[in-house]
C-alpha cells in the first residue's frame, strides 16, 4: 500500500485556497491509511481508491474552520479525514447501478466497474464506519467530541445525506415537477448536510459559536449542488471526470430543471454572496473561505 510523505510542519497561518486544498488532500490520507492498516483485501484497496483523487473540499473546510478557531490542524485532521471517508462512501453508493449507474468518477472507473457491486457496497459501508471511527478520535473535550459524532450521524442519515438521496431518486419518477422549496430541501439533505458539518468542525471542536459557519455552510452547500447540476449541462466529461448530460434524461429535480441554466447560475451567485456575508465576524482571516466560496461557482470539475 502506498505511503504518503511526512507532512510539513503545521502552521496557523492562513494559506491561499490552492495550497490549502493541496495540503488537505495530502494530509487526510495519513489517518485514513493508518485506520485501514495493511490489509491484503480487495475491499481495503477499493476503500483507498475511493478516497483518492477528489478536490477534498469538505476536508479543507474542516481544517480551515479549525484554524479559524485557533486549533492546530493536526487536531482537526481526524475530522477532516472522517468527512472525506463519509463523502467517498456517498459517491461509491451514488454511482451504483441501482442509484445513478455511473461508470466514471474522478476520471477513473467507478468502484463497482473496477471491482464489482458487492465490493463497492462493502467498501462504502466500511468507509462510513471508518468515518465515525476517525471522527471519534479528535481528542477534543468529551462534550465537543460527542457532539461532533452525533451531528455527523444526523448529517449522514435519513435527516441528511441519505434522506436527500432518497428524495432525489423518488423525484425521478414523480408525477409532477418538484417545487423550488422541495428542491432546496432535497439538496440541503443530499449535499448540504455534509458540507455544513465540515464547515462547523472548527467552532464545534473549539466549543465556540457555530452559527456564522452554519450559515456559510448552508449557502455554500446549496450553491455547490447547483454548480454540480450546471456542470452536468455545460461541462466536458474529460474535465469534469464523470459523465455529463445525464440529469435531464434521468428526470433529476435540480435548480437547472426548474429555473433554467441562467436562473440557476444567478441563484448560485446570490448564495455565494450570502456565504461570504456570513463570514464578516471573522474579518480578513476568513479570506480563504471566501476564496473557496467563489471557487465553488467557478470550478470546471
Ligand atoms: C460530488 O462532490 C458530489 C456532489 C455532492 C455534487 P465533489 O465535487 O466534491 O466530489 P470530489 O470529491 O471532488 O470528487
Ligand atoms: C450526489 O449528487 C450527491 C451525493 C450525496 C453523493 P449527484 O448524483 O449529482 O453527484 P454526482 O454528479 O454523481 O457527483
Ligand atoms: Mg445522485
Ligand atoms: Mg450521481
Ligand atoms: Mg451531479
Amino acid at each position: 500500500m502506498q505511503r504518503f510523505p511526512r507532512l510539513p510542519a503545521e502552521t496557523l497561518d492562513r494559506r491561499p485556497l490552492a495550497e490549502a486544498l493541496a495540503y488537505a488532500q495530502r494530509a487526510v490520507m495519513n489517518p485514513i491509511e493508518m485506520a485501514i492498516g495493511v490489509l491484503d483485501l480487495p475491499v481495503a484497496e477499493a476503500m483507498l481508491y475511493a478516497v483518492t483523487g477528489g478536490k477534498c473540499l469538505r476536508g479543507f473546510l474542516a481544517l480551515e474552520t479549525a484554524r479559524l478557531h485557533g486549533l492546530h490542524l493536526e487536531h482537526a485532521l481526524p475530522a477532516a479525514a472522517g468527512i472525506e471517508c463519509l463523502h467517498a462512501y456517498s459517491l461509491v453508493h451514488d454511482d451504483l447501478p441501482a442509484m445513478d449507474n455511473d461508470d466514471l468518477r474522478r476520471g477513473q472507473p467507478t468502484v463497482h466497474r473496477k471491482w464489482d457491486e458487492a465490493t463497492a457496497i462493502l467498501a462504502g459501508d466500511a468507509l462510513q464506519a471508518m468515518a465515525f471511527e476517525l471522527v471519534s478520535e479528535t481528542g477534543c473535550p468529551p462534550t465537543a467530541q460527542a457532539w461532533l459524532v452525533t451531528t455527523l450521524a444526523r448529517a449522514a442519515g435519513v435527516r441528511g445525506m441519505v434522506g436527500g438521496q432518497a428524495k432525489d431518486i423518488a423525484a425521478e419518477t414523480a408525477s409532477s415537477p418538484l417545487s423550488l422549496e422541495a428542491i432546496i430541501d432535497l439538496q440541503a439533505g443530499k449535499t448540504g448536510a455534509l458540507i455544513t458539518w465540515a464547515a462547523t468542525v472548527g467552532p464545534r471542536m473549539a466549543e465556540g459559536n457555530d452559527g456564522y459557519l452554519t450559515d456559510y455552510g448552508d449557502a455554500l452547500g446549496l450553491a455547490f449542488q447547483i454548480w454540480d447540476d450546471v456542470l452536468d449541462v455545460t461541462g466536458d466529461v474529460a474535465e469534469v471526470g464523470k459523465a455529463v448530460g445525464k440529469d435531464q434524461a434521468a428526470g433529476k429535480a435540480t435548480f437547472v430543471s426548474l429555473l433554467g441554466l441562467d436562473g440557476a447560475k444567478r441563484r448560485a451567485e446570490t448564495l455565494i454572496q450570502d456565504a461570504c456575508d456570513a463570514l464578516s465576524p471573522y474579518g480578513e482571516d476568513a479570506d480563504t473561505l471566501r476564496e473557496a466560496a467563489r471557487f465553488v461557482i467557478a470550478r470546471r470539475s
